[in-house]
């Protein structure tokens, strides 16, 4: 059972943590502010990636002398598809926000008190269907079948050219702007550093890997060859160690500046501040539950922005929370950022930059930190050029 139902008051995260996550050292906090017993939830945004899955083409053709392209090698799943072991994950997610969030929905499934949106990928809308699973097994007033212990659980999503909330590649100007960091002198001179190993995977793979979003994308394939139980080559085995370094800057120049952090996710954190608006105005209308299942991408974009990522591929199901909570003596409304790392994983609260090292962030507090990085959905589709 995660660790978070045994602790009144949030702990920050000990130094080298080797899951990659930013540690701010509070100084001189003010602990008592930071015990989570002494608020109660009043909404919760959670996102998370999807599990375990197979690879996709454009993965596969950055490897195209590798005997992988034999279509049964991804049988029954297809290809960039969720395997079993991808299915449990997306199983893990949803029992520990059950575990996290029990006695604040109802284990009835109330459709006024949670929505799901997924992106516009198979391996998403299962990872939301196996996690509402665990969330919502039916109590007897919803049991509709004796034979099986599940209930449908609907999710909402949008095709990939519009959807303005999850999928930020149709972006021109998030690509452009990614690229322009590529060009920054302090960011060639960390590449730099890496040219003989882009050189290397390009005469290995026999495609052009010259960027560290292409050695990102490399890493990612023989992560999905492995779900299916190919072992990486031996070449790439050796190397295995810089590659990830590599993935890891990545990470870090994906959103890089409060721009790019606006462009990928802007709409979606305003879509949070708006609705905590809302729940704070006394508006019962909005859920008590709100989650998103996407990408590792999505998951890194929301950790930026806000305010506590440090540069590192999110896992599978790998669950980002933004909560937000109310004290019970004060009133005050505060929000906590809590991260597991590893889908069915303790959480755990992560320090808001900027908000003093805190672990609970007042509301006001946390609405100025990240006013650079919300946008509305209209400007959004302006900047973006979708329809
Ligand atoms: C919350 O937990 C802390 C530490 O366990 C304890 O000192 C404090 O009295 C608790 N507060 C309430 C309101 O229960
Ligand atoms: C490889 O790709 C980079 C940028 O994506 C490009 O600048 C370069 O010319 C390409 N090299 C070859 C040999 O195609």
């Amino acid at each position: 059972m995660a660790i978070w139902w045994f602790m009144s008051c949030l702990v920050a995260l000990a130094a080298g943590d080797n899951t990659g996550v930013m540690v701010e050292q509070p100084n001189n906090v003010e602990t008592s502010g930071d015990c989570l017993n002494e608020t109660d939830l009043w909404s919760v945004f959670a996102i998370f990636r999807h599990g375990d899955r197979t690879p996709d083409q454009e993965e596969l053709d950055l490897f195209p002398d590798a005997d992988i392209h034999d279509k049964d090698v991804f049988f029954p799943h297809g290809k960039k598809a969720l395997t079993n072991k991808g299915k449990q994950r997306g199983f893990l997610v949803g029992r520990s926000l059950r575990e996290r969030y029990d006695n604040f929905i109802s284990s009835l499934y109330l459709p006024a008190e949670v929505t799901v949106r997924t992106t516009d990928y198979a391996r998403t809308k299962m990872t939301a269907l196996t996690a509402m699973a665990a969330l919502f097994p039916p109590p007897p007033a919803q049991r509709w079948n004796p034979a099986l212990d599940w209930q449908p659980v609907p999710y909402d999503t949008l095709p990939f050219d519009e959807d303005d909330l999850l999928y930020w590649y149709n972006c021109p100007s998030y690509l452009q702007a990614r690229d322009e960091v590529y060009t920054r002198p302090e960011v060639r001179a960390e590449t730099a550093q890496y040219q003989d190993l882009f050189e290397y995977l390009t005469r290995q793979t026999g495609t052009n890997i010259s960027t560290t979003e292409d050695v990102f994308f490399l890493d990612n394939l023989f992560q999905t060859l492995n779900n299916v139980g190919i072992k990486t080559p031996q070449w790439a085995q050796e190397v295995m160690p810089r590659i990830k370094q590599v993935t890891k800057l990545e990470y870090g120049y994906e959103f890089y500046t409060d721009e790019l952090t606006r462009l990928a996710t802007g709409v979606l954190m305003a879509d949070i501040i708006n609705s905590m608006h809302l729940a704070i105005a006394g508006d019962t209308e909005q859920p008590k539950l709100t989650l998103y299942s996407a990408h590792e991408n999505n998951v890194a974009a929301l950790l930026a922005a806000a305010r506590v990522f440090t540069p590192h591929q999110p896992h599978y199901g790998s669950t980002f929370a933004i909560e937000l909570r109310r004290n019970k003596n004060s009133g005050e409304f505060v929000v906590a950022a809590i991260y597991s790392p590893d889908a069915g994983g303790s959480g755990q609260a992560l320090p808001i930059q900027g908000c003093g090292g805190r672990l609970l962030c007042d509301y006001e507090t946390f609405v100025t930190l990240t006013q650079n990085l919300v946008w509305t959905h209209e400007e959004y589709r302006a900047h973006c050029n979708i329809s």
